[in-house]
């Protein structure tokens, strides 16, 4: 039965969706007006200390899981990769303006133990999870004339930006009473520097042996390929964007915040001043090792983590982890996928792996459906179609020497 609501859908029909998808968006996010598809894949098998998962990843980029999936693979039969995450402490921000100066930042210091009892009640649930309050510090920011106070607060598997937030407000009139300042702004901060997650892998140099090059020249290609993005800015930011490739599609699979987790690894990235790479590798005895340390804020719970049913179904192959637990997945992911882009970058190319993905989406948009898109992506790369339009003919004439057969 169209109810009220329903009414103002008449341009929703472009989407060709149900009603249940239709409501979903209307809950997620105002003035909806449809709702956009991703692919979704599940990249593995990979182990991860110890563990054989697949790991869901939504991405519009063709390469990402076939990527992941061979590195994933290969690392399974050496061991699969380890990982190790900090506790999920992030940072509640309150800034302060008016009469201050650096020995308001003492003030603040020295009533620790009545602002944390001031929050005990905002804090309960959190500490009820093991989390809640940890450290609390202030710093005077000269050049603003503002005094920054920064509360640590664990927040166990959720991403922790409305509850941060909820802290800062709450704790804004004791800091004013404190300090005798003003509030000017109450929010999280998206640094995430106390959430690191790590992941160590190491593989047989014999194992990276390819078409043009022995194992142990792969090996000491990649590590000169990593060496080279942790002095080269340019560089450094593509060999990064790689390893965010996975992280970001685990993200939007489970429904995480992506742009806050890019933020916080691209600033980490350049936390010694000059930007440069996340990952490092290194050979030892015939073996490469490689390494990535990255704050990752993800949660399980809260927003669209666990209730959009997408989300809920990928935490459900992930084995359901808690919030760190769902950060070292991610870790171990971006290391993969890093090991993955450079291993191709130094040996065939990037582009060799991409002309497949390419050749079907060719055959797809000349109007091939199902098994005719491998079959005629295939045609389409043997006999190097490229462009729209000369596929579209190719096709035509394809399905007609089909059917006279
Ligand atoms: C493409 O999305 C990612 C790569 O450019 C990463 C890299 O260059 O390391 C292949």
């Amino acid at each position: 039965m169209p109810g009220p609501k329903s009414n103002k859908r008449t341009d929703f029909s472009f989407s060709g969706l149900d009603e249940d998808l239709l409501d979903l968006s209307e809950v997620m996010i105002e003035q909806a007006v449809g709702y956009v598809g991703v692919p979704l894949g599940l990249a593995g098998p990979f182990l991860i200390d110890g563990r054989k998962i697949r790991i869901p990843l939504a991405t519009e980029e063709s390469s990402v899981v076939a990527a992941a999936s061979f590195a994933g693979r290969l690392l399974s039969k050496h061991g699969g990769i380890s990982t190790q995450s900090t506790e999920p402490v992030m940072v509640a921000q309150v800034f302060l303006e008016g009469n201050l100066d650096f020995s308001s930042a003492r003030k603040i210091l020295d009533s620790r133990d009545d602002i944390e009892e001031h929050l005990q009640k905002t804090l309960e649930s959190m500490e009820s999870r093991g989390g809640g309050w940890r450290d609390i510090d202030a710093r005077w920011i000269a050049p603003s004339r503002a005094l920054a106070v920064n509360i640590q607060i664990d927040v166990r598997d959720s991403m922790g930006a409305n509850f941060l937030n909820s802290v800062a407000e709450k704790v804004g009139p004791l800091l004013e009473k404190i300090t005798g300042g003003r509030v000017l702004m109450a929010i999280l901060s998206n640094r995430s520097w106390h959430r690191i997650a790590s992941a160590h892998l190491s593989i047989p140099a014999y194992e990276l042996k390819t078409m043009g090059f022995d194992g142990r020249e792969t090996a000491r290609r990649i590590v000169h390929a990593a060496q080279i993005a942790r002095e080269d800015f340019d560089r450094a930011i593509t060999h990064n964007k790689g390893i965010m490739n996975g992280i970001s599609a685990l993200a939007l699979a489970t429904g995480n915040d992506t742009r806050a987790i890019e933020a916080a690894a691209h600033a980490y990235a350049a936390r010694y001043g000059p930007y440069h790479s996340l990952s490092q590798y290194w050979i030892e005895k015939d073996t490469l090792h490689g390494s990535l340390e990255v704050p990752l804020p993800f949660a399980v719970i809260g927003g669209a983590v666990g209730f959009h049913p997408t989300s809920r179904w990928c935490l459900e192959q992930l084995g359901s982890p808690d919030g760190p637990g769902l950060s070292r997945i991610a870790a171990a992911l971006g290391l993969a996928q890093n090991l993955a882009a450079l291993r191709a970058l130094v040996c065939e190319g990037i582009q060799k792996g991409h002309m497949n993905f390419h050749a079907r989406r060719l055959a797809y948009s000349a109007g091939a459906r199902d098994k005719q898109i491998p079959a005629f992506a295939a045609l389409i790369f043997s006999e190097n179609i490229r462009r729209r339009d000369v596929a579209i003919r190719r096709f035509a004439k394809w399905i007609k020497e089909i059917n006279a057969k």
